[in-house]
C-alpha cells in the first residue's frame, strides 16, 4: 500500500508524502481503523500523523486548533457511514431552518458537514451548526486549519451530495456566474457531485428578472431545486413567493436525489424530444406544440441518476440538459437515423412528437399565391421510429418506453398503442388544450405496462422524469433476481 498525502500550508501544498511497504496487518488495522471512523484510508494516515505531530511537536504546531469533535463524538448514523450531505447555509432569514434541518438529516442517519457563508453567520452562529452537526462548521475559504484538516476541494468532492439551504439570490447569481471568491461559492464550482438548492428570499427578489435568467441557467447547469413556497415570509407583513421549503419537503427531495444516484450507472440510454419540424418549402413547415421540456427532463434525470445519455432533439427552445450528448435533428427521418446511430442502448425513451406525415413533395422553392387557387398538399407518412425499434429483432434495447399524447379515451387509446407498437411500457397523458400540460411544466401520467395500469399524480415534468427513473431502475434491478 502507499498512501500519499499532499500537506498544505496557507492553502499551497508544501510536502508530498508517500507511505511504502506497510506490512499486511498494519493495511489491516488501518483499513479497519478508517472504516470505523468513516474516512478513506488516507485521511486516517494523515489524522494519525497529525495527532502524533501535535503530541510531541505542540510548539510547532502552534495555530492549529485540534478539530472541534473527534470522529468518537460523531452520531452513530454517521459512524455507520450513512450518505454524505454537505450543507451549505446562505445569509438569509430562513437559516434558522437550516438548523431544524440539521437534525432532521442527522435523524435519517446521514454524515453532515456544514460550510456557512460569512453573510449567514449573521442569522445563526457556527457554534450552534457546529454543536448540531457534530463537527466543525467550515466558514472560510483561506482558514489553515479547514485547508489543512479538509481543504475546499475536499469539501466539494467528499459528499454524495451538496445542499445550499437557504439559496439567497446572492448565492443563486454567483453559482449562475461561476464566481468562486469564498468557501461557499469555491465549493459549489468545485463540486462534481449533484447539489440541490432550496431558495428564500423576499417574493420580489424572487421575480426579479436577473433572478429567474439565474435560475433558468442552474436549471440548464443540471442543478436541482425544491421550492420555494408561496406564503408568510419571515419578515412581517410580507408574503409571496419565496418561502423556503420546509426542511422536510428538503429532506424528501435529498432521500430521492440519493436514491437515484447511481441508479443507472454502467446504463446507456436514449431519449428523443420535441418536436419535428417537415419542410413543406425553404419557409414553411408542418410542426406540433411539443416544447420538449419532457423529454429533456427525462435525459436529464437519466444523467444524475448515472447513465450515459443521448439525447436525440427535434427543434425547441428550451437548454441543452448538463452531462448529456445531444444530436439536433429537424425531420422524422432525420430523427430515425440519429436514433439508429446512437444504438446500442439499454433504455430507449421515445418522448418526441414526431410528425405522422410529411409532405409527399416539398418544393424547393418558396411556393407562391396562385391568382386565388389553393395548392393541393400532398402528405406521405412517416416512419414510426417507435415501432421500428420496438420491433427489431436484433439489438432491441432492454426497455422501449414510448408516450402517448392523447386528447380523449387517454387510457384506452394508450393500451392500443401498446400493443401496437410492439413496445414495453407507454406513459399516456391527456394533451387536450385544457390540461396545458403541452408546453406546460406539469404532466399527469399513466403508465401503462402489459400487465397494469398506474396512474401518477399531477406533478411537474421534473418530477414524472425522476419517478420514471426509479422506476425503470426498479425494473432492471428485477432483472438481477
Ligand atoms: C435581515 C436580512 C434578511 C435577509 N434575508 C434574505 C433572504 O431571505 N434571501 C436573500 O436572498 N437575501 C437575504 N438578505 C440579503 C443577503 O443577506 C445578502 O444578499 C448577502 O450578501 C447574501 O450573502 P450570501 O449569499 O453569501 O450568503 C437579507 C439581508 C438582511 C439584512
Amino acid at each position: 500500500m502507499a498512501a500519499n498525502i499532499l500537506m498544505f500550508c496557507q492553502g499551497t501544498p508544501v510536502a508530498s508524502l508517500t507511505v511504502r511497504q506497510l506490512d499486511d496487518k498494519l493495511k489491516k488495522l488501518l483499513r479497519l481503523r478508517a472504516a470505523r471512523h468513516g474516512r478513506s484510508m488516507e485521511d486516517e494516515v494523515r489524522t494519525i500523523l497529525k495527532a502524533a505531530a501535535e503530541d510531541t511537536s505542540r510548539d510547532i504546531l502552534e495555530g492549529f486548533e485540534p478539530r472541534a469533535q473527534s470522529a468518537q463524538q460523531r452520531s452513530p448514523a454517521a459512524e455507520a457511514g450513512g450518505p454524505r450531505i454537505l450543507l451549505i447555509i446562505g445569509g438569509g432569514i430562513a437559516a434558522y431552518k437550516s438548523l431544524d434541518l440539521i437534525r432532521r438529516l442527522q435523524d435519517r442517519g446521514t454524515n453532515l458537514r456544514c460550510v456557512l457563508t460569512q453573510a449567514a453567520q449573521h442569522f445563526v452562529t457556527p457554534l450552534a451548526v457546529g454543536a448540531l452537526a457534530g463537527e466543525r462548521a467550515y466558514t472560510d475559504l483561506f482558514d489553515p486549519q479547514s485547508e489543512f484538516d479538509v481543504g475546499h476541494i475536499r469539501l466539494a468532492r467528499d459528499a454524495d451530495l451538496i445542499v445550499v439551504a437557504p439559496a439567497t439570490a446572492d448565492l443563486i447569481a454567483k453559482m449562475a456566474g461561476g464566481h468562486a471568491d469564498d468557501l461557499a461559492t469555491a465549493v459549489l464550482l468545485a463540486t462534481d457531485k449533484p447539489v440541490l438548492i432550496a431558495p428564500a428570499m423576499n417574493p420580489q427578489m424572487w421575480a426579479a428578472k436577473a433572478t429567474q435568467r439565474n435560475l433558468a441557467q442552474l436549471a440548464a447547469d443540471g442543478i436541482h431545486r425544491v421550492g420555494p413556497n408561496a406564503g408568510a415570509m419571515a419578515e412581517r407583513g410580507e408574503a409571496g413567493l419565496g418561502r423556503m421549503a420546509e426542511p422536510l419537503e428538503i429532506v424528501v427531495a435529498v432521500e430521492a436525489l440519493l436514491q437515484s444516484a447511481g441508479a443507472l450507472s454502467g446504463r446507456r440510454v436514449l431519449v428523443t424530444s420535441g418536436p419535428t419540424s417537415e419542410p413543406i418549402d425553404p419557409v414553411r413547415f408542418i410542426a406540433n406544440r411539443s416544447s420538449g421540456k419532457q423529454g429533456h427532463a427525462i435525459a436529464a434525470a437519466a444523467a444524475a441518476a448515472g447513465a450515459d445519455v443521448v439525447l436525440v432533439s427535434g427543434p425547441v427552445a428550451v437548454p441543452d440538459p448538463a452531462g448529456v450528448t445531444v444530436v439536433k435533428v429537424e425531420t422524422a427521418r432525420q430523427m430515425l437515423d440519429a436514433v439508429d446511430k446512437a444504438l446500442p442502448v439499454d433504455i430507449a425513451i421515445f418522448a418526441a412528437a414526431v410528425a405522422d406525415w410529411r409532405a409527399a413533395e416539398p418544393s424547393a422553392i418558396k411556393i407562391k399565391k396562385q391568382n386565388g387557387r389553393t395548392p393541393t398538399l400532398k402528405l406521405i407518412e412517416n416512419p414510426d421510429i417507435l415501432s421500428t425499434i420496438a420491433h427489431r429483432k436484433y439489438g432491441r434495447p432492454r426497455l422501449v418506453i414510448g408516450f402517448a399524447a392523447e386528447t380523449d379515451h387517454v387510457i384506452a387509446n394508450a393500451k392500443i398503442k401498446l400493443a401496437k407498437k410492439g413496445c414495453d411500457w407507454i406513459l399516456a397523458n391527456d394533451v387536450s388544450p385544457a390540461t396545458g400540460i403541452m408546453g406546460g411544466d406539469s404532466n399527469t401520467i399513466h403508465l401503462i405496462t402489459p400487465t397494469a395500469v398506474e396512474s401518477w399524480p399531477p406533478q411537474s415534468k421534473d418530477d414524472v422524469a425522476r419517478t420514471l427513473i426509479e422506476r425503470i431502475a426498479a425494473e432492471l434491478e428485477g432483472d438481477k433476481r
